[in-house]
């Protein structure tokens, strides 16, 4: 028999599936973990449930109590549905440029979401000041998930075991996009301690902050991406400089021209961020040889957003329109 008892203990154990596009044939092996495998999509699932399982262990959170956090979409779902099976009332505060499709998943496990206009952490109406000013105001339960050390334990306790299991500790490199950090942070703090040679290279957003940061301890001012789930402009705890080798910048136009490409040649619909991923896995692959093991996250699936990188309107509208102009309808 092979039986669950709660939608829950499915979380985690995704697959890593071989990537061929953008990686010469004679040059490294490259394997993605797919995220969307978990039970809401994304790997936010594993953060959300350790983070709400841990506070109710240690008396910090009890059924009928209220968890807020900021979200761009995927935090959401996640804290959600965890938060139905706890017993738990959530309110995810969300910025407009979040997908209609995420809002509505979010709504659909029976969460409230508030939505913010887009502008920087530190004016009082951005999704991260409301979220922090509604949990001192009333004492919700703040999953904090940009500062929490927590969401770091999360991947160090399964992220980071799985890839080093699932490769028979044979990864090398280690490649994940940055938002809180928290993925990257643990599983690459794992995997060092395994292996201090393997190499923890993070991938960030044109736009965000996070390169000059990780490169020059520079906090420069943020400007515009429309890829979700990473980048950032403020610094979060949930980042720990200590295990990144590398960061490598990639912009929007490529990420979601990757993704599209990576979904009509090997049938792996990836979110926009699964394409910047990706496109950092080539860049690597090219300084590689055959005996070097690539490992890259992809965070979510495609399916989150049909109306935008997958929409040939929005691409066109947005200046994305790929090089590759496929005109044919299947
Ligand atoms: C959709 C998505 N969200 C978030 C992240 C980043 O996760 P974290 O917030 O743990 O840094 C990624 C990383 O690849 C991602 O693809």
């Amino acid at each position: 028999m092979r039986l669950f008892e709660n939608i829950t203990q499915l979380i985690g154990h995704t697959p890593l599936v071989r990537l061929r596009t953008g990686i010469p044939p004679n040059g490294p092996r490259a394997y993605v973990k797919l995220e969307f495998f978990n039970p809401t999509g994304s790997l936010k699932d594993r953060m959300t449930l350790h983070i709400i399982k841990k506070a109710f262990r240690e008396g910090r959170l009890k059924p009928g109590d209220t968890v807020i956090d900021n979200t761009s979409g995927n935090t959401g779902s996640a804290l959600a549905m965890v938060a139905t099976l706890f017993g738990l009332k959530a309110i995810l505060v969300t910025p407009v440029k979040t997908s209609q499709e995420k809002i509505d998943l979010i709504k659909s496990y029976g969460a409230e979401v508030i939505i913010t206009p887009e502008v920087n952490h530190d004016d009082p109406e951005s999704f991260y000041a409301v979220a922090r000013r509604l949990a001192l105001e009333k004492g919700y339960f703040d999953l904090d998930q940009y500062h929490n050390q927590d969401n770091i334990e999360a991947h160090y306790l399964t992220t980071g075991p799985e890839i080093w299991e699932d490769t028979d500790g044979q990864v090398t490199h280690f490649v994940a996009g940055i938002g809180t950090g928290g993925t990257f942070s643990g599983a690459a703090r794992f995997l060092k301690e395994k292996n201090p040679a393997i190499k923890a290279i993070a991938v960030d957003p044109e736009g965000s902050i996070f390169a000059e940061y990780i490169k020059s301890n520079r906090e420069v001012v943020a400007s515009n991406y429309k890829v979700e789930g990473i980048g950032s402009d403020v610094v979060t705890k949930a980042l720990d400089r200590q295990v990144v080798d590398d960061v490598i910048t990639v912009s929007d136009r490529d990420s979601f021209n990757r993704a599209r490409l990576i979904a009509r040649t090997e049938g792996i619909s990836g979110g926009g961020s699964s394409g910047s991923v990706a496109f950092a896995m080539e860049r690597i692959a090219a300084e590689l040889g055959p005996e070097a093991l690539i490992v890259g996250i992809f965070g979510d699936a495609g399916i989150r957003y049909l109306s935008k990188c997958y929409n040939d309107t929005w691409m066109q509208k947005n200046g994305f329109m790929p090089v590759f102009n496929e005109k044919v309808t299947k």
